[in-house]
């Protein structure tokens, strides 16, 4: 059965959908900030404080055995999702900040030197603009920005200008959060690599619509958080190809992380744990890998076909209200509209918005240099889920209309 057929069924196994908001059916539009939690994720998190909650990779008793086992099966399933070759190139982190941060601190330290180039672009949310600025200023590297046209698009000219052996890395968002552009990371990739340049990949929002494939893409770094793919908060992944890893120094140092310590000489565990000091969030692994069991079922295929049609639609929809226009056409998008109204700020679109129950985020969406590039101060966004209906697009529409009208 198609996605389009279970669309109800689906709303179901997330509670939270059917939330009043000022006594309105909540109409939750602001996915890409984060997403809803299915029922499979929210009850893994109280069955391992039920039945399982103990430490992991600690004890000789059954209840850390079995968070264990639970803790590095949820590891499989990401290196199952991703198409990594082994577990021991996933590492669980907090987030995709903190995975940028890992590699900017551990990679970044040992392999940028003074005169070195890292490569960015304009649409970099500020999680991967930052860490790359602080590494540049310690260490005397330059940070250079590729340009986007008009649609937001990067310029790949421009960028193939930019590449030179002074590229030691490009790091690139899969998905814009903001305009919703899709990049065409493979040839970026390939492109970058041919300079020698290693490649970071931030597919934070990329993950929930497409099926992503280390392999195939061949990228050497690969980011994401687990709250906006319908986990639990405070979980995330770094993929980093074996070789690479084995050649890192640590990132956080203490327990776990360790084979041996005296006060003369510490030893650090095997990979994936050499990356992962003290007790990390057990239950937060688990229910991302719930929520990866989740999204396989529905089929990742089935939903980008979904999230595609509502996209269409809703593009359709809002161009064609007067007064609205959209920031971000690119040809090949997900999930995202973000727009600006000639006549009321974002933020007040926002609060308008949310008194008839329908949640969008305002703002510069952590992409200060994007605004600036588009000449706005701030967006209104729209982001969308699988669990997303055609009418609650016509309520945004609808809602939109409304503010226009009170404020015009
Ligand atoms: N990066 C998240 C967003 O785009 C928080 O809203």
């Amino acid at each position: 059965m198609s996605i389009l057929q279970n669309i109800n069924e689906i709303r179901n196994d997330f509670p939270i959908l059917s939330e009043q908001i000022h006594g309105r059916d909540l109409v939750y539009l602001d996915n890409a900030a984060s997403t809803h939690k299915p029922l499979q994720v929210i009850n893994s998190i109280s069955n391992h404080y039920e039945h399982n909650n103990s430490n992991i990779h600690r004890g000789v008793h059954l209840l850390s055995q079995r968070a264990t086992e639970n803790y590095e099966n949820a590891r499989e399933k990401v290196r199952n999702f991703l198409n990594a070759k082994s577990t021991q190139e996933i590492i669980f982190t907090r987030g995709a900040t903190e995975s940028i941060n890992l590699i900017a601190s551990s990679w970044g330290r040992k392999n940028i030197n003074a005169g070195d180039e890292i490569l960015i672009s304009t649409m970099e949310h500020h999680a991967n603009i930052v860490p790359w600025q602080l590494l540049c200023q310690e260490k005397g590297a330059i940070l250079k920005i590729t340009a986007i046209n008009d649609d937001g698009e990067i310029i790949f000219e421009e960028f193939e200008k930019l590449l030179s052996e002074k590229t030691k890395l490009v790091s690139i968002v899969h998905v814009s959060n903001t305009l919703g552009t899709v990049n065409p990371i493979e040839k970026i990739i390939e492109k970058a690599h041919s300079f020698g340049a290693k490649v970071l990949i931030d597919g934070a929002q990329s993950v929930p619509h497409f099926k992503v494939d280390m392999q195939k893409c061949n990228c050497d770094f690969f980011v994401f958080s687990g709250h906006k793919l319908y986990a639990p908060s405070g979980i995330g992944v770094l993929y980093t190809k074996k070789v690479i890893l084995e050649s890192m120094p640590p990132y956080q140092s203490g327990g776990d992380m360790i084979l041996s310590v005296s006060f003369e000489k510490t030893t650090f565990n095997e990979l994936p744990f050499k990356f992962e000091a003290g007790t990390p969030n057990i239950e937060g692994a688990i229910g991302l890998g719930f929520a990866i069991d989740y999204i396989t079922n529905l089929g990742l295929e089935n939903i980008k076909k979904y999230e595609d049609e509502l996209l269409k639609y809703g593009t359709e929809k809002l161009s064609q209200i007067n007064d609205l226009r959209i920031i971000g056409t690119a040809k090949e998008k997900a999930g995202v509209i973000s727009f600006v109204l000639d006549s009321v700020h974002p933020h007040d679109v926002g609060t308008m918005l949310d008194l008839d129950g329908i949640a969008i985020r305002t703002g510069h969406h952590c992409t200060e240099p994007l605004m600036k590039r588009f000449k706005v101060p701030a967006t209104s966004r729209a982001s969308f889920a699988f669990y997303n209906s055609f009418q609650e697009i016509d309520k945004l529409t609808e809602s939109i209309q409304k503010v226009i009208k009170m404020f015009g």
